[in-house]
């Protein structure tokens, strides 16, 4: 960034009432990049409607939902200056990226968030491959429901795409549910909704496919392609079905499956699937992207139009992405044991919980905008949960005693998933998020090789606000 363009940046501050703006002390060199967090507007609702005002990221230009795509390759180190210019302090936590802890955005704990006017200088490696996404950590309920929110892609370090069997190319696709007024505004003031954050969370009417209402997207006639799915919706599961296209699931939270068929996949908030589809060999066709609802409702949420030249369909079956050869396997023989007890919400409730060193009741502790707890304590960010060595293996069993399903969030690692309600799990994926259903209980494991405190919260950013949050520490 040119001093100049820096000069530019402060200007557009005024636009959010800034009496008293010191100079930013730039440290920005040539090959440091902006990341803008500011405020925007979007046509998220079908054209024709109004646009909607949102909080938004941009690294040149104006500010678009989703934020740009970063992209780099594995092993290559990223680096971003934070400049914010909202009316509240935000911080930005790079979802996935087994990071080092500094750079990890999770105010307050790995960082102070970035009051407004002021920069924060992002700078790490992006170990593995995959698909990831970049997001306010900061009253992330209020800040990603507004927009903060977009795609970071990091590319294998051999080219995939195609080689036989392989896309021909990709496309990334971002889901994001909104609660949209009949004038396209965002409904304001109800951010600490304990009704809504005490059962599913705050829910959308509007769902959006890279920002915009049932967008059109072009396939050719037996194409081959890559499709980079991100929920980055605060609350909303998204569970998807392409019909028509032979689903293959190639990666979950990016990092690399067996290939293999899919008919629905279930997107906890904040997860992500890499999806190799292939394109009817008959055109014109129209197929759609269709999200499930609940209560059996499909609905379409993004047209699929396949037209134009054929392609010639791929002859081998789907390849497998690269291994990562990154991530340390976990060593069961030894591992630590710890417990993560998911409890209260509404129709369970809890008899006793622990909120700030205090033992309260149910109706007390919701008298504190809060609803939920980890192992019998609410919102528990004084001390650790746990602390691991350095290398050692953490075996973690998920139980959840309530009535809703939960998407858990390791900060810092990936775990692998070893069972389910005890049966084992066939495919030992490994996530950074998992949903974990009502009454069921997942067991995961991971080793703790990064050292640091990490968050462990629920990605339903309702609930993370209202009590389903803690961290670990690795020393
Ligand atoms: Cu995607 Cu703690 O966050
Ligand atoms: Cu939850």
């Amino acid at each position: 960034m040119t001093m100049l363009s820096r000069r530019m940046f402060l200007s557009g501050l005024s636009t959010v009432g800034l009496a008293t703006l010191s100079p930013v002390q730039s440290r920005a060199s040539d090959s440091e990049k902006a990341l803008r967090a500011t405020m925007s507007k979007a046509q998220l609702a079908p054209e024709g409607y109004p646009d909607t005002s949102v909080w938004a990221f941009s690294e040149t230009g104006a500010a678009t939902i989703p934020g740009p795509e970063i992209r780099l390759k594995a092993g290559e180190t990223l680096t971003r200056t934070l400049l914010n210019e909202l009316p509240q302090p935000t911080a930005v936590h790079w979802h996935g990226i087994r990071i080092d802890n500094a750079m990890d955005g999770a105010a307050p704990l790995t960082q102070a968030p970035v009051p407004t006017g002021e920069t924060f200088d992002y700078e790490f490696v992006c170990p593995d491959p995959g698909t990831y996404w970049y997001h306010s950590h900061q009253r992330g309920r209020e800040q990603v429901a507004r927009g903060l929110a977009g795609p970071l892609i990091v590319e294998e370090r051999e080219p995939w795409l195609g080689l036989p069997g392989a896309a021909s190319r990709e496309l990334t696709l971002v889901l994001d549910d909104w609660l949209l007024n009949p004038d396209g505004s965002i409904l304001e003031g109800r951010w600490d909704d304990l009704h809504a954050a005490a059962h599913a969370g705050r829910m959308g009417n509007t769902v959006t496919v890279n920002g915009k209402s049932y967008p059109d997207i072009a396939l050719r006639p037996g194409e081959r392609v890559r499709l980079r799915v991100i929920n980055t919706a605060t609350d909303r599961i998204m569970p998807i079905s392409f019909p028509e296209l032979s689903p293959m699931l190639i990666a979950l939270d990016g990092h690399p499956v067996v290939p293999r068929p899919v008919e629905k996949v279930f997107l906890a908030p904040a997860q992500r699937a890499d999806i190799v589809v292939d394109a009817p060999t008959t055109s014109p066709k129209r197929t759609a992207l269709v999200l499930d609802v609940g209560r059996g409702n499909q609905v379409e949420i993004a047209s699929f139009d396949v037209n134009g030249a054929a392609m010639q369909p791929a002859a081998e079956p789907v390849r497998p992405l690269p291994k990562w050869n990154t991530l340390p396997t976990p060593d069961l023989s030894s591992a630590q044991f710890e417990p993560l007890l998911m409890e209260g919400g509404a129709m369970r409730g809890m008899v006793e919980t622990t909120y700030n060193g205090e033992s309260m009741d149910f109706r007390e502790l919701t008298s504190h905008g809060m609803a939920w707890a980890f192992n019998g304590v609410a919102h528990q960010m004084g001390e650790p949960m746990f602390t691991a060595s350095f290398g050692r293996t953490v075996q973690m069993k998920l139980s959840n005693r309530t009535a809703f399903a939960h998407g858990i969030h390791v900060h810092g690692h990936h775990f692998t998933v070893l069972s389910r309600n005890s049966v084992p799990d066939p495919h030992n994926d490994v996530h950074d998020t998992v949903l974990v259903g009502p009454d069921e209980t997942v067991e995961i494991a991971f080793v703790a090789d990064n050292r640091g405190k990490w968050m462990i919260h629920c990605h339903m950013l309702s609930h993370q606000a209202s009590g389903m949050m803690g961290w670990f520490q690795v020393t």
